[in-house]
């Protein structure tokens, strides 16, 4: 299962990376929190099927992550990937669904959490940056890492080609470490994952 909000790269190289069958991942749903985007596209491309869940349509914040959450559980997905959803899961979810859900973000964590990673490592002028993985709890971006990735900041780097030398490297950390959770199972003992049964 997974969820976007924008262009969806990530879910594309998740969906191209399950046609093969020893990759061990099927795509058993899309959701999204808005509606008309090129993720949902990409998904309805593949055939698998969507759902969309704005949190306007419902009396609160919390009704709404607990419609998700329900909406969710009811393909009984062994792992949501947040890629590049941009709201933050609440209670509910969390409840239901937390120790199975892995997010992708935009940095190195523990640096430059929320919505403006690759302008922040800009503006901060690190040399290095990077996208992170990791197993979502309550905070911004603050989970257990999953899978890290490092990607060089250059001279004339604006926002834009940062993000998109971020996103090339972040498509591949996200299909190796999903396929390795979903074939190996992963464990997390005081915040570090590791692949593997117990
Ligand atoms: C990714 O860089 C993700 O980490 C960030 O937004 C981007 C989403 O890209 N939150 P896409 O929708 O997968 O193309």
């Amino acid at each position: 299962m997974v969820l976007v909000s924008g262009s969806g790269t990530n879910l594309q190289a998740l969906l191209d990376a399950a046609t093969d069958p020893a990759y061990g991942v099927e795509v058993v749903a899309v959701g999204a929190d808005r509606p008309a985007i090129t993720g949902l596209e990409r998904a309805e491309r593949a055939g698998v099927p969507t759902f969309v869940r704005r949190v306007g349509d419902f009396g609160d914040r919390a009704a709404w992550d607990a419609d998700l959450a329900r909406t969710v559980a009811e393909y009984q997905p062994d792992l949501v990937v947040l890629a590049g959803f941009m709201k933050l899961v609440g209670q509910e979810f969390l409840a239901r669904h937390g120790s199975r859900t892995v997010n992708t973000h935009p940095a190195l964590s523990p640096s430059f959490p929320g919505m403006h990673g690759p302008a922040e490592a800009l503006a901060h002028g690190v040399k290095v940056t990077g996208a992170t993985l990791f197993v979502v709890d309550a905070g911004v971006d603050t989970g257990p890492i999953v899978a890290q990735t490092a990607v060089p900041v250059l001279d004339d780097d604006d926002v834009e080609s940062l993000h998109e030398r971020i996103k090339a490297a972040e498509r591949s950390m996200l299909v190796e470490a999903v396929g390795r959770m979903a074939r190996e199972g992963f464990t997390i003992t005081d915040r570090k994952v590791r692949f593997g049964r117990e």
